[in-house]
């Protein structure tokens, strides 16, 4: 129908003939002349109705925001001085000759330009007309755009893209299954997958070498901003590459993604140890915008009277750090106060705190609750261990190590931003040298998968898992973990081995993934990969606060779907052939 988009008009455009199709996105009468602005995926363009063509000028005079219209005009120069530099159409009109409406429309529930005071809920309600306005519509085509870009890097690179099934058996990636209950198998249950962690690992048995998929992922956890239900990882393998070969191509892949649709060179990834972005940052994923650090203060704590710290400082369970802020003297008791209660979410019982005013004063020019409990000579020691300057403010955290770390790594960044500290836009790392293994109430688990490989002998790993470390890297951009994989075990002694240490019988190990284990029996290469989390790439990309932004139908932080009430309940009749009871909560 259309010969050209309302977007793509320019001036060189004047004189000719032309169909536009789109949507009223708004309708002006200006004293006996109307002006529709129409607007299609490309943009808006102006397009004027004069009275002396009546019928066309009545039809445009009836046409309502959202109306679907099919408009044939010619294009001219718009008069001085009515020229809009803002719009890339700008510089032209369309003279409206004659005007089909396609479609009506009822009054949307929001106007299009002005979703700012709109809720999520609504937009989400009403997500086909949420995903009209440009700025989400400009989202969804740099997605595509992205996905476009990644297939042509690892297709260049000779990864062949295979799909494997949504309906499986479980697969452990930590979190809980979505299950599908089977008609024909009275009483079981596929499982989705959490990703297609078993099946790219027994491509590589099968000697494709190089395997990719965008692929679907689904996780029945608890929902944050940077998380879904349902959600798209760019899932990698590769046969006979050790992880630097398979860090070093996927960290040119994101590089060149930079490059090209952000022009923005993001350099060479640095590298930092797990252990070292713990004791640094407080997090597994640090955010390297931000400039402080956490210093450890425990051995200089050891020995005083205040229980809080002393506690902590002589249990090697637990973790006694500081952070410096710079310019933080000037938070006020209300500042301290909220940041109390942010690090209480992550468990601190506390927030002990000192301002630097006048450091050449000693103590007398410190500012805080603890001093007395600690002591002058304590006091001081610390301040010149962080280098202490008039100025700044130190937070102090002491507990079981797993809480301070999670809290002042938090406040470390929730400080950053509400100071404004950040030094760069963008922040890339590697974190590697996981530990394998963690010690949770329910035991050993594994910290990636359990079909990592660790960087030691079956024999050390037995000996000493706590101390043993994995061949798994993780990416890191901003602090958020875009993509994390591993080199696999490929040899069934070593498989087997770290089965056992998780605790998981030879039973439940053959019942589970005994196909897996099976494989590793008959010529498996050594293999390894990679999953990057496409929504948070983008997410990132674009500068959205959460995935919901950049994926078409979300699910909300309850995982429903607000427009489509997905889950529902399902008839009587389809429970009873799948041979489901319900069993009624109080
Ligand atoms: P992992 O569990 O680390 O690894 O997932 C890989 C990446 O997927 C993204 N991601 C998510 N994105 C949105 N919502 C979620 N609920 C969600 N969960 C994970 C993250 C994460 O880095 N099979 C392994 C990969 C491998 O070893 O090759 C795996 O799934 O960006
Ligand atoms: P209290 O003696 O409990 O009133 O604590 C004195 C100061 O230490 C207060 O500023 C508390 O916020 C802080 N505090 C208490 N527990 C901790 C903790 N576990 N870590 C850091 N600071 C704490």
């Amino acid at each position: 129908m259309r010969s050209h988009y309302c977007g793509d008009l320019r001036k060189e455009h004047i004189g000719e003939d032309i169909t536009l199709c789109g949507w009223v996105h708004r309708r002006r009468d200006h004293g006996g002349v109307i002006f529709l602005d129409v607007r299609d995926r490309e943009g808006l363009a102006q397009v004027v109705f004069d009275p002396d063509r009546e019928e066309s000028f009545a039809l445009a005079d009836s046409c309502r925001n959202e109306f679907v219209v099919e408009i044939k005009g010619t294009v001219r120069s718009r008069p001085e001085g009515t020229i809009n530099p803002e719009m890339p159409t700008g510089e032209i009109e369309v003279l409206g000759k004659e005007l089909v409406i396609l479609n009506k429309s009822e009054t949307p529930p929001f106007q299009l330009d002005e979703h700012q005071n709109v809720g999520e809920d609504v937009r989400l309600r009403n997500r086909y007309i949420d995903l009209r306005r440009p700025e989400m519509q400009e989202k969804l085509r740099f997605r595509s755009k992205v996905t476009n870009a990644i297939r042509n890097y690892l297709d260049d690179n000779g990864f062949l893209d295979i799909e494997t099934p949504i309906l499986n058996r479980a697969t452990p990636e930590g979190a809980r299954d979505y299950l599908v209950p089977s008609r024909v198998h009275e009483g079981q249950f596929f499982a989705l997958p959490q990703s297609p962690q078993l099946f790219k690992q027994l491509l590589m048995v099968s000697g494709f070498d190089r395997y990719y998929q965008v692929a679907k992922c689904f996780r029945d956890e608890d929902l944050r901003a940077d998380r879904q239900p349902e959600f798209t990882q760019i899932d990698i393998e590769t046969s006979f590459m050790d992880e630097e070969g398979i860090m070093g191509l996927t960290e040119n892949m994101i590089r060149k993604l930079f490059l090209e649709l952000k022009g923005v060179d993001l350099g060479d990834f640095p590298r930092m140890p797990y252990s070292e972005a713990m004791q640094r940052y407080g997090s597994d994923k640090p955010d390297l915008r931000f400039p402080m650090e956490l210093i450890d203060v425990a051995d200089l704590m050891a020995e005083i009277e205040f229980k809080v710290f002393a506690g902590p400082a002589n249990d090697p369970k637990c973790r006694v750090t500081a952070l410096k802020v710079p310019g933080g003297a000037k938070l006020t008791r209300k500042n301290i106060d909220d940041y109390t209660k942010y690090v209480s979410i992550y468990g601190a019982k506390g927030l002990a705190w000192i301002k630097v005013n006048e450091i050449e004063n000693g103590v007398n020019g410190l500012q805080s609750p603890i001093i007395k409990f600690l002591g002058d000579e304590v006091t001081m020691a610390i301040m010149d261990r962080l280098g202490a300057e008039n100025g700044d403010i130190v937070f102090f955290g002491a507990d079981k190590a797993k809480i301070v770390s999670e809290a002042l790594g938090a406040l470390r960044i929730k400080v950053g931003e509400d100071l404004e500290m950040s030094e760069r836009e963008w922040a890339p790392l590697w974190v590697v040298d996981f530990p394998m293994f963690e010690e949770t109430d329910a035991g050993l688990t594994a910290l990636h998968h359990p079909f990592t490989a660790p960087s030691c002998s079956p024999e050390d790993l037995k000996a000493n898992p706590l101390e043993a470390l994995s061949r798994a890297y993780d990416m890191v951009l901003n602090g958020c973990e875009l993509g994390g994989g591993s080199v696999r075990i490929h040899d069934q002694e070593m498989q087997a081995t770290v089965l056992e240490i998780l605790g998981i019988s030879d039973e439940e190990a053959d019942d589970k993934f005994g196909f897996l284990l099976n494989a590793l029996q008959y010529g498996a290469p050594p293999h390894g990969g990679l999953a990057f989390g496409l929504d948070r790439l983008i997410m990132l990309m674009t500068g959205t606060e959460s995935i919901r932004e950049v994926i078409a139908f979300p699910k909300t932080q309850s995982a429903s779907c607000m427009m489509t009430e997905a889950p529902g309940e399902v008839s009587a009749a389809q429970l009873r052939e799948l041979n489901i009871k319900l069993r009624k909560t109080p």
